[in-house]
């Protein structure tokens, strides 16, 4: 029996790339699936079919879905999303809120509509997604429900010319942390997974730098590496997990952390301008040492069972 048996899941942009791995890998674990995607360019714009064609894929492997093509940035689009699996699958228990788009430019050149195009995707469209999914959980008492968000390093360490995409990747983990408190009573976890994987998405970005990209290094760092943390923290034994970050590429799971105060001077009035000169370096400094010891932590511990081997 699989782990999300008996589960119904709902997943943005699961017509290719990350979202199509995690569609794919939920339904051979049990879950009933809503495969949504409109299918557009990496800019967004335009529409296809591939929704149709990630649902035909699990069907046709013996698995249970169905496709949803809507924009999932809109309000409309986020109802449809829930009402899709309700009236198909009886209800929803899992929501993983993937779907996304780049249009990168510096600051420089980002017209308006490059912000905005972003900035709804990304952040506006976990909104329309999660709203009705949150009212239904309360409404219903549906128990065990699990969200699963889509940050990015891009948004948490920042990365250049994308202040669209960061901002709004930076949004989507304060945004988790929030659902993780107005949801935990309603027993509903709330997790954030940061990837890196070989997409649409990431391929061109390579191939600027003049890298080419090979069967193995899809292999290596293809999406199928995101899946299976995905589908575990949708599953029961994740039931104790909640308001997280994890980073998930090539074969790596890290932990990542939240904001929090490193170090802090109080005084009983306002700081005088001359403190601060004698303050400031001293706050510096020991952020400079936690950056250091939190690098050396982070480096990932090698698992060797199963690094190219079975044994
Ligand atoms: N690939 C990476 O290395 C990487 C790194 C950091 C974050 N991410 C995030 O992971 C998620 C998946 O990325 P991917 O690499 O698989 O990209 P992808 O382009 O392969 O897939 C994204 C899918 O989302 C769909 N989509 C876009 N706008 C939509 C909308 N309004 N409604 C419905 N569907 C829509 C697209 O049609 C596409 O199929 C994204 O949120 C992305 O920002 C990816």
């Amino acid at each position: 029996m699989g782990v999300l048996e008996g589960k119904v899941a709902a997943i943005t942009g699961a017509g290719r790339g990350i979202g199509r791995e995690m569609a794919i890998m939920f339904a051979h674990e049990g879950a009933k699936v809503v495969v949504n995607d409109l299918g557009g360019a990496t800019d967004g714009s335009g529409t296809d079919g591939i929704a149709d064609d990630v649902a035909a894929e699990i069907i046709a492997h013996g698995g249970e879905a169905i496709a949803h093509r809507e924009d999932i940035a809109t309000v409309a689009g986020g109802e449809s999303l829930l009402a899709t699996a309700c009236e198909h699958f009886g209800g929803l228990d899992i929501l993983v809120n993937n779907a996304g788009i780049l249009r990168d430019r510096t600051l420089f050149n980002m017209e308006e509509q490059d912000w905005d195009a972003v900035i709804r995707v990304h952040l506006k469209g976990h909104y329309c997604c999660s709203r009705p999914f949150a009212r239904y959980i309360r409404e219903q008492g549906r128990n065990h429900c699990r969200i699963i968000n889509f940050s990015s390093v891009s948004g948490l360490f920042g990365n250049f010319g994308q202040s669209n995409y960061g901002a709004a990747k930076a949004g989507i983990a304060g945004f988790s942390r929030v659902l993780a408190l107005e949801l935990g009573k309603y027993g509903c976890t709330v997790n954030t997974i940061s990837p890196a994987a070989l997409t649409r998405m990431t391929i061109p970005l390579r191939e600027r730098r003049g890298e080419t990209v090979s069967e193995q290094d899809l292999i290596d760092s293809g999406p199928h590496h995101i899946a299976p943390v995905a589908t575990w923290l949708a599953s029961e034994a994740a039931g104790h997990i909640s308001s997280q970050i994890f980073h998930v590429a090539n074969g790596l799971v890290g932990i990542m952390q939240q904001p929090a105060i490193i170090a802090s001077f109080q005084h009983e009035r306002a700081w005088t301008l001359e403190e601060l000169d004698e303050y400031m370096p001293k706050l510096l400094q020991a952020k400079k040492e936690h950056d250091r010891e939190t690098a050396e932590a982070g480096k990932p511990v090698m698992i060797k069972a199963g690094w190219g081997s079975q044994n």
